[in-house]
């Protein structure tokens, strides 16, 4: 296969992913790396049927049919991003500018975001709805990342990718009536369980949380490959240890580095089954990251709304997540005269990945800096967001600048080749952000106020996929500090420059 590829001779399934990658991409890129060893059903993801020769959508279970007997589990998933995977107005625009632009991106994007409407091919575009065009699917289908699709993953298929790693949906489903988690005495009357060690690793993760560029195989996210070499995974701390737990217990996780079940009584017993035995540990579903707040911000959360309510507790802790992640550390010096310098320490306590993760190329992390005087002049303004909820081109910023393979900068993921600055701060690391401001002669102190802020993505990106105004994006402070030094601490550090 690999030389038939190399080759570009090839036969049916193949000229599909060739055809795609010669239009889209510098042909030499992609045979070189491309090392699958089988044919894909349905590529370019990785997604395999264990079991199938096809398969439909009734081979799957609604999630209100599994919240019956496992409420808390379903309170959680409920408005959740897995649940919004599909729904999700700001991927379903992304999605549709990718179908127009190349239709075989369908199944890369759908593959992780709708594994069931993706293997079942019931996807459907319709390009004059909506802004850019919608998708839709059956409803098991457009439920997104549910409890069965979860549930009946029984293994990942990592061998079969360009780079022998987790990622593009490289899992294998087995649609069934067997659910598989990692309780090894599991009964229910309605379904057989199956023990499984995939369940409780960050591989299982991983097999959606690591994006490659499907044809120039770019890692475009790598949230797993951030973990992966980390002191957490050194430590042997999952992503379920941070995400499937409260945050509270997140953060000592994270400062301990050590597992829930190492930390002693946490809390987190219950019932993991209606009828079950009661468990010391039941996990919450929430999953929760920084985003619940834009799916808040885009009116998918409706308090007279059964299926919204799971938004609204999700929103709170996804807001506890991110203000539990990062610390502040000031650091003020004179350089020459009467400039000086400040500088803010921003260390990465808490993420078990990345600051920020994933789509790094939108997402943005940066610092609001204002340093004023004891007559209350502004020595200093840095990353305040104007009139129109955009950033100073100067702010301090954590992210990754993503160019296409012109050079340009670009934040579609298909035409990512490469970045050309990666600024985003490894787990238990720090990155300074440097400020400079002249001392007036007669201050007597200063007082610096330094924010660090998260916002999934600009207004720009937000007008250009859901339209002009549509919704004003919302940030969240993660931690602030502020700090008065009176003008005779600020030491001179340069000895030649002593101006006051
Ligand atoms: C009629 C009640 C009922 C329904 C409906 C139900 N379950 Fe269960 N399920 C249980 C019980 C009871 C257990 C065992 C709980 C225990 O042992 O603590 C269980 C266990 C599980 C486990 C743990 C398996 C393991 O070995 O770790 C998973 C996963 C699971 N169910 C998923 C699902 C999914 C997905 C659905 C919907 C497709 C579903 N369940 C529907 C009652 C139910
Ligand atoms: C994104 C994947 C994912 C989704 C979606 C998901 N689960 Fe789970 N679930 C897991 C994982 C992983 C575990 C095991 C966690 C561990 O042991 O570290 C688990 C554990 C469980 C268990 C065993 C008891 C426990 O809490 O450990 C049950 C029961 C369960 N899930 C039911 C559900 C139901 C019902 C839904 C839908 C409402 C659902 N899950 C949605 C990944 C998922
Ligand atoms: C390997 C699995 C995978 C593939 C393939 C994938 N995604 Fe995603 N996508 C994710 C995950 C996981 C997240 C959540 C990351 C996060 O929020 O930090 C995500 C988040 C997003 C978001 C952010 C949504 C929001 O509300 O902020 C957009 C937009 C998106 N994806 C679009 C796409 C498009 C378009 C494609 C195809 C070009 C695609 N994705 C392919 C897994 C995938
Ligand atoms: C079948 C693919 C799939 C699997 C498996 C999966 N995820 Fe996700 N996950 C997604 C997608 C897709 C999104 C983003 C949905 C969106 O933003 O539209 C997401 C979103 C998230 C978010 C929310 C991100 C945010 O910005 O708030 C977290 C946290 C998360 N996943 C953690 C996990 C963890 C931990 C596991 C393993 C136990 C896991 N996921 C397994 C596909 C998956
Ligand atoms: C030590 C705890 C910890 C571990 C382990 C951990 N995370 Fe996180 N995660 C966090 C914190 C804190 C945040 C919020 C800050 C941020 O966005 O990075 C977060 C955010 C996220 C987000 C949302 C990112 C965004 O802004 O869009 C995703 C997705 C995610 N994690 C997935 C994972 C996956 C997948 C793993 C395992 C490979 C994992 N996490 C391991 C703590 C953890």
């Amino acid at each position: 296969m690999r030389s038939r590829l190399r080759a570009h001779g090839v036969t049916t399934p193949w000229v599909v992913i060739v055809t795609w990658c010669l239009l889209s991409l510098t042909a030499g890129a992609v045979a070189k790396e491309n090392t699958a060893t089988d044919a894909r059903r349905f590529p370019p993801s990785y997604i395999t049927i264990e079991g199938h020769e096809n398969v439909t959508p009734d081979q799957w279970t609604d999630p209100r049919v599994c919240g019956q007997c496992h409420t808390r589990q379903y309170e959680g998933w409920n408005g959740s991003m897995h649940s919004n995977a599909f729904k999700d107005p700001v991927f379903q625009a992304l999605w549709a500018l990718g179908e127009k632009t190349d239709p075989k991106l369908r199944n890369h994007c759908g593959a992780c975001h709708t594994p069931i409407g993706v293997s079942t091919k019931t996807v459907e575009f319709h390009p004059d709805q909506g802004l850019h065009g919608r998708f839709t699917a059956p409803d098991v289908a457009a439920k997104g990342v549910s409890c069965d699709v979860c549930h009946t993953i029984s293994g990942t298929n990592l061998q079969k990718t360009a780079v022998l790693e987790h990622g593009n949906a490289s899992f294998v489903m087995s649609p069934g009536n067997t659910k598989r988690a990692t309780l090894d005495d599991a009964k229910s009357p309605y379904h057989e369980t199956e023990y499984s060690e995939h369940h409780a690793k960050s591989d299982f993760c991983g097999n959606c949380h690591n994006i490659f560029h499907p044809g120039n195989n770019f890692p475009i996210e790598r949230t797993y490959d951030e973990w992966k070499y980390s002191i957490y995974a050194q430590k042997g701390v999952q992503c379920q240890d941070c995400h499937m737990v409260p945050v509270d217990v997140a953060k000592q996780v994270a400062d301990k580095l050590q597992r829930p079940e190492e930390l002693g009584d946490l809390g987190l017993e219950g019932f993991a089954g209606l009828g079950g035995p009661w468990r010391k540990v039941v996990h919450d579903h929430g999953f929760v990251g920084g985003n619940a707040v834009v799916t808040a911000a885009l009116n998918t959360w409706d308090a007279n709304n059964e299926e919204t309510l799971g938004v609204q507790t999700n929103y709170q802790e996804a807001i506890r997540r991110l203000q539990s992640a990062a610390s502040l550390k000031l650091e003020v010096g004179a350089k020459a005269g009467a400039l000086h310098q400040l500088k803010v320490r921003v260390t990465n306590e808490r993420a078990g990945h990345n600051l920020p993760t994933s789509l790094t190329e939108v997402r943005e992390v940066w610092l609001e800096v204002v340093i004023s005087d004891d007559q209350g002049r502004e020595l200093m303004r840095s990353g305040t967001l104007d009139a129109d909820n955009n950033l100073p081109k100067d702010t301090v910023i954590f992210n990754a600048h993503a160019v296409d393979e012109n050079g340009q900068d670009t934040h579609v993921p298909w035409e990512i080749v490469r970045f050309v600055d990666v600024n985003t701060i490894p787990p238990k690391g720090y990155k300074y952000g440097k400020y400079y401001f002249n001392l007036p002669a007669d201050a007597k102190s200063i007082n610096v106020v330094a924010r660090l802020h998260y916002r999934s993505f600009g207004q720009k990106l937000a007008d250009l996929l859901l339209g002009k105004d549509a919704v004003k994006v919302p940030s969240v402070e993660m931690v602030k500090i502020e700090h008065s030094y009176p003008v005779s601490e600020l030491s001179v550090a340069d000895a030649s420059g002593s101006g006051h």
